[in-house]
């Protein structure tokens, strides 16, 4: 599953990220998360630097997912579809799930915002489970980042973390 490339039968394929590839995802990352910066329970990541994903339908890319492995621990720190919902985020989700167990990883794990009910629903339904509700992480994390917005999705507040975890 964690070789380099991917072929995932639904129409694109998934590879690692190479250095090749660092000006695109710089790209994307901005396009999304407004910054390559990304700041989880008050930790701040270069995330065009950490290792990742791609999919890719030819050669356009339709999904990117970056994580950190830190001792036993695999943090997801960003994960995008780029081309709707049709299983691009799975496929990135199952890569990286196998290299943290190859890695000896007993945890995966990330934090979403509180505005964002699909992310909390997709990875419910993937085995993951909320493990905590660390208030307020999200208002803090504007002094770190000052591109997060006040409002999120639906309109609602942006304000909390949700740590949500899959034990491995
Ligand atoms: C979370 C995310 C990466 C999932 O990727 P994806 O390609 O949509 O995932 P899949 O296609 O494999 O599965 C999506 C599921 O949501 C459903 N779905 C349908 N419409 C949807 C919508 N508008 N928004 C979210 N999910 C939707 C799909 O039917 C599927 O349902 P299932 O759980 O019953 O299988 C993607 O929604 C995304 O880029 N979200 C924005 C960034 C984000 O919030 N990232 C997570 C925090 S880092």
């Amino acid at each position: 599953m964690s070789g380099t490339q991917t072929q995932t039968g639904s129409g694109f394929e998934v590879r690692a990220l190479t250095s090749d590839d660092r000006i695109w995802v710089q790209k994307v990352l901005r396009q999304y998360w407004a910054t390559t910066v990304q700041v989880s329970r008050g930790r701040i990541f270069k995330a065009d630097e950490l290792p990742g994903f791609a999919a890719w339908r030819g050669d356009e890319a339709i999904g990117l997912v970056t994580y950190h492995i830190d001792g036993d621990e695999c943090e997801i720190v960003t994960h995008n579809s780029l081309a709707g919902h049709g299983g691009i985020g799975s496929c990135l989700l199952a890569e990286v799930r196998a290299v943290a167990r190859e890695q000896g990883c007993k945890r995966l794990w990330l934090v979403t915002t509180n505005d964002n009910t699909p992310a909390m629903r997709f990875y419910q339904r993937r085995e993951f489970d909320m493990v905590a509700l660390h208030r307020n992480a999200i208002t803090e994390a504007r002094g770190l980042k000052t591109e997060i917005p006040d409002v999120g999705m639906d309109g609602i507040p942006m304000r909390h973390e949700i740590e949500m975890e899959l034990k491995l």
